[in-house]
């Protein structure tokens, strides 16, 4: 409720629960059509009715991987390139889309022919009173993992303050 409330798309907040879900169903899709205009990989979003979200399916007959899933087989040089991608993301989301993910880590990230990101449910805009908090989250949980897979990661803290104060 507490993620709905704040965001300035869905307007009046239904009390009925049901209603509740197809207005986070609503926003999922929403969130997909934005991302992909600003250059972010994910799956397409196809349609959506009630609770239900039907969008491109990343994979072949089972899901590709996440990133969690592959990461024992990657190298520092993967990482590298995987950490300033997912930096990048962050930022052009928020630079540009007024957008923020909020539960970005490497169990959202698919790795098929490079990296998709899913699970954009909560994903909300820069308008959100939650927002700032929801970037903040984005930049440490990126950057503590990258950080522990031996990436020379940059502060969060500094890269979180790079973005609000403009
Ligand atoms: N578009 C997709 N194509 C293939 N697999 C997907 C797709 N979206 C989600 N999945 C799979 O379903 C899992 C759960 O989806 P996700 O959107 O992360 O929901 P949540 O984490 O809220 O349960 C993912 O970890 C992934 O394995
Ligand atoms: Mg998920």
């Amino acid at each position: 409720w507490e993620y709905l409330a704040g965001d300035p798309r869905i307007g009046y907040l239904p009390k009925d629960m049901r209603k509740l879900i197809f207005a986070w169903t609503r926003r999922e899709f929403k969130n997909l059509q934005r991302a992909i205009k600003y250059a972010v990989r994910v799956p397409e979003p196809i349609i959506f009715r009630n609770n239900v979200l039907v969008m491109e399916f990343i994979g072949d007959e089972l899901p590709a991987p996440r990133l969690k899933d592959v990461e024992k087989n990657l190298e520092k040089r993967d990482f590298e390139e995987l950490y300033s991608y997912l930096i990048g993301v962050i930022e052009r989301l928020w630079k540009r889309g007024d957008m923020v993910h909020g539960d970005l880590s490497e169990y959202n990230v698919l790795l098929w022919d490079g990296p998709v990101v899913i699970d954009w449910s909560q994903a909300t805009v820069r308008r959100n009173r939650m927002s700032l908090e929801l970037l903040k989250r984005d930049l440490r949980n990126v950057t503590n993992y990258f950080a522990r897979k031996g990436v020379d990661v940059e502060d969060y803290e500094v890269k979180f303050r790079e973005l609000v104060e403009r």
